[in-house]
């Protein structure tokens, strides 16, 4: 059995009998104003961190969620689109989309403003997704990716890619880890489908998006995830798993590369009102401005008067470029 097929089977079983132990997420669940999450929805959180972002859902966009697990990713997004059909629910797992459209239902008795139908769930693979180019305003995936291989990795994020509307948004959450794991860890199907022993660094993570055409991405949040213990694991040494919030956006390619927004703010703090690179950048004295990896690491050969944070890794818009 594949590594792709355990992972179908393991998420059968958690759509059959909803495990709260699988439940992974790193923040607290969003509760807006007026929605109710049911109860089996919270139990079926399967994810970490969090996909939804108000900023990222104006202007009436079309939705796509890949892996919907209980649903209640699905609902939060409803919460803002409110349009039938305007969230897209793939999933390659037929008893998960049966037990999310249970859900969904019983959300429509908990919200008056929620209707089903606002979901449309599809039965489809992220590696080769059942939606049309170009079509979609706001793609998100939560704590599935992590799962996928390398060239599965790949092939999952250029089907977002391909789908998204220029200037569209991936939206994702995933478990990474910046040490290395033992081939047994990498090889165990059960656990990698358990979202434990997948994760790659963050570094790599965004060259697979970048590679795959992203021309900017942003790094939202990064928690504490998981350790991998040697007296639990095959580990010599404690493994430090992290979540991640990123996302890609499908903004044309820079001819200098892409842009990477970890966190990071530039203050000029020279005698002059203002500091202009020149290319685009106007620092007022003393005043904090967002910029990218790229802009910060320009930004810093430019001046020695110009002071660059470090990353915070919680960038919410607003940045240089
Ligand atoms: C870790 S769960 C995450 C569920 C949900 N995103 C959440 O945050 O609760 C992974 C989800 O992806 C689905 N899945 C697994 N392999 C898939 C694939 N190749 N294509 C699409 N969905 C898949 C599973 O059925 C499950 O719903």
């Amino acid at each position: 059995m594949s590594y792709l097929e355990a992972t179908q089977d393991l998420y059968k079983e958690a759509a059959l009998t909803p495990d709260v132990g699988l439940c992974c997420t790193t923040n607290p669940i969003w509760q807006f104003p007026g929605l109710s999450i049911p109860k089996i929805m919270q139990e079926m959180n399967y994810g970490c961190g969090s996909t939804v972002s108000a900023q990222d859902l104006v202007n009436n966009p079309n939705i796509l969620y890949v892996g919907v697990g209980g649903g209640m990713e699905l609902l939060q997004f409803s919460y803002f689109s409110r349009q039938k059909g305007g969230v897209i629910g793939v999933d390659s797992v037929g008893e998960m989309l049966e037990a999310s459209r249970k859900n969904f239902k019983i959300a429509e008795e908990e919200n008056d403003w929620f209707n089903s139908e606002y979901v449309n769930l599809v039965k489809g693979d992220a590696l080769n997704l059942p939606v049309e180019d170009e079509s979609i305003d706001v793609a998100a995936q939560n704590c599935l990716f992590n799962i996928f291989k390398i060239e599965d990795l790949k092939k999952a994020v250029s089907e977002m890619y391909r789908v998204l509307k220029p200037y569209g948004r991936l939206v994702m959450s995933d478990p990474i880890c910046e040490q290395p794991m033992s081939e047994e860890l990498r090889n165990d199907d059960r656990l990698r489908a358990l979202c434990l022993s997948g994760s790659i660094p963050l570094k790599d993570y965004i060259k697979v998006l970048t590679d795959a055409g992203f021309g900017t991405i942003e790094i939202r949040g990064k928690r504490s995830y998981r350790v991998l213990s040697p007296n639990h694991y095959p580990t010599d040494e404690l493994i430090h798993i992290e979540s991640i919030e990123i996302a890609a956006i499908k903004d044309p390619m820079p001819e200098d590369g892409p842009c990477v927004f970890t966190g990071k703010t530039a203050i000029y703090f020279g005698n002059e009102e203002y500091f202009d690179d020149k290319k685009g950048h106007v620092l007022q004295q003393n005043q904090p401005l967002a910029v990218c990896d790229k802009t910060a690491a320009a930004l810093a050969n430019a001046s020695d008067e110009i002071y660059i944070s470090e990353s915070t890794y919680h960038y919410n818009g607003g940045g240089c470029c």
